[in-house]
């Protein structure tokens, strides 16, 4: 059954960046569920999650573009005439924006103002969605975190995704372009990248439930988060773009549930890791640790009618049983 707005998408051209990535390529198959004409654009950053089997099943049904956003000749044919551009290139490793600080700028900043430049003159009037992120708040003064809470990011990552958020909100107020940014948190499901450590906890300790290894859990694990599975990350993405009213917004997007890492550990010991070990946080990663964070999603579903719908213990079960299914392409 559609949700709210998706009929929108029936016969639109949509552009996905990063849609080889975890979240993107979801979007994408979502969109040409909804029978859109889908353009990936994907530049296949080394260390990121762009995969293609990400979009093995809808191939034929899509167009990929491998081409990098800060490339302005190369994205301008493939800019013009999208209604609707959802904006997902990044880099999303906090660590490796501490040791690549200058890489970070250029893609989580340089593309997206190279993005909106290129719209600006192309097609000023497509819907752009942006992905935001609660890295971008730092350490959280209150709880739950709402959309007034300060900014004040703890790694260069927050820092560039601010940036590139308020780009967006800028080329709004400006020229009255309609973008919106989402303020996405911790986001799972099948898809993630998990090769390598770098992108998050969540991810890394679904790697640890699949080799059946010991989950190391840094400092107490009493750090409280909040987790969207991707499937809902991908209707909020649907719902703001299909809203005229989201120009200029920002959403933050959150969870019902509240679980301390611990508490995620272990219920993946529940479904394969040998065991939780308590270790010291390593200095890297406690020098920009933001501590417990939860967000509030209540102007997401007061305006757009939003609201996650598949619990964390689900999800967890359907990313598990999806890894066992395709390992080998994620390895
Ligand atoms: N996964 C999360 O928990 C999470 C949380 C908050 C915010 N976000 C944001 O959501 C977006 C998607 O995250 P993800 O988890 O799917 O990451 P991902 O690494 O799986 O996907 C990002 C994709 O963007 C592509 N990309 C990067 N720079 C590019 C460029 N200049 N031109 C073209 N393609 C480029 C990469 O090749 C990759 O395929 C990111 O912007 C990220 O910051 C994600």
């Amino acid at each position: 059954m559609e949700a709210r707005g998706e009929s929108a998408y029936r016969g639109a051209r949509a552009l996905v960046t990063g849609g080889l990535g975890f979240i993107g390529s979801h979007l994408a198959r979502r969109l040409v569920e909804l029978d859109a004409d889908v353009t990936i654009v994907d530049a296949m950053i080394p260390g990121c999650g762009a995969n293609r089997w990400n979009i093995h099943d809808i191939l034929s049904k899509v167009t990929v573009c491998e081409v990098d956003l800060r490339d302005r000749e190369a994205i301008t044919p493939l800019v013009r005439d999208q209604a609707y551009i959802f904006n997902l290139a990044g880099q999303v490793s906090h660590i490796d924006s501490m040791a690549r600080p200058l890489d970070d700028l250029a893609i989580n900043c340089r593309s997206h103002l190279t993005l909106l430049e290129v719209c600006r003159n192309e097609n000023p009037g497509a819907r752009i969605v942006y992905a935001g992120t609660r890295q971008q708040y730092g350490r959280a003064l209150r709880l739950p975190v709402d959309e007034g809470h300060p900014m004040n990011p703890t790694d260069v990552n927050g820092i560039n995704k601010m940036a590139a958020e308020w780009y967006h909100r800028l080329y709004h107020d400006v020229y009255g372009m309609h973008t919106c940014s989402l303020r996405l948190t911790n986001t799972f499901g099948p898809g993630q990248l998990i090769r390598h450590a770098r992108q998050g906890f969540l991810s890394v300790f679904i790697r640890k439930a699949l080799d059946g290894e010991i989950i190391q859990v840094f400092g107490d694990g009493s750090q409280l988060r909040d987790y969207n599975y991707v499937s809902d990350v991908v209707t909020a993405f649907l719902l703001a773009a299909a809203d005229a009213r989201t120009a200029g917004r920002v959403y933050n997007l959150a969870s019902h549930e509240v679980l301390s890492v611990m508490q995620v550990a272990e219920m993946l010991v529940k479904s394969g890791a040998g065991g939780v070990e308590i270790v010291p946080f390593p200095d890297d990663r406690k020098r920009i640790d933001i501590g417990s964070y939860y967000g509030s999603f209540e102007k997401i579903r007061a305006e757009l009618g939003w609201e996650p719908r598949v619990t964390v213990e689900d999800g967890l079960e359907r990313t598990i049983r999806y890894y066992r299914e395709h390992l080998e392409h994620y390895l």
